[in-house]
């Protein structure tokens, strides 16, 4: 049966019916907002930010796996393909569970893998934030989505000093059209 590995919307925002649901990390890749979003928290001209995975020797990142049944598979695939746009391709990595940290199952992931068109590795927190804070797209703001994903990880107990220090830094700066 097949797993998928949720490290971004997809720890709030399933949308897809699964049979089991596994907290569980992937071992040598850091969570960073180094993909450009065009088509759901941004536009073309101004794109927004979202995460993807890098590689980084040594890392964990946590996330949620879904494991679906074949029938489903064959629609939610597709569905995901078009959901997940803009430079991610599927990519297979072996999870890991619990304390003891055990191999799990490998599991299917959608990667900005570095040198897609919207690959905007190695940009500042500073740069992203305020790229966030601005951005605004078909699928709400891209400060919603990155205050979900802070909601998300805390609710699960996963630290991410990434995510959280974004958000710091963006909830410093104003939205647009807020009055001065
Ligand atoms: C996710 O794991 O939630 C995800 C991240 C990037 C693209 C698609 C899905």
């Amino acid at each position: 049966m097949p797993w998928i590995f949720g490290y971004g919307s997809l720890i709030w925002r399933p949308d897809f019916k699964y049979e089991e649901r596994l907290p569980c990390y992937v071992r040598g890749y850091v969570r960073r907002f180094w993909q450009a979003s065009p088509d759901h928290r941004g536009t073309p001209a101004a794109p927004g930010r979202v995460v993807t995975l890098v590689p980084e020797a040594a890392a964990e990142t946590w996330g949620i796996a879904y494991r679906i049944d074949e029938a489903a598979a064959r629609e939610i695939f597709p569905q995901l393909d078009v959901r997940e746009q803009a430079g991610y391709s599927l990519e297979t990595l072996l999870l890991r569970v619990g304390d003891e940290r055990r191999e799990g199952p490998r599991a299917l992931t959608y990667i900005g893998l570095a040198g897609n068109d919207a690959y905007t590795g190695g940009e500042a927190p500073t740069t992203i934030a305020q790229v966030i804070a601005a951005s605004h797209g078909p699928s709400g703001s891209n400060r919603d989505y990155l205050h979900r994903l802070g909601r998300a990880l805390r609710e699960h107990d996963i630290a991410d000093p990434h995510v959280f220090e974004l958000e710091t830094l963006v909830a410093e700066l104003p939205s647009p059209g807020a009055q001065k």
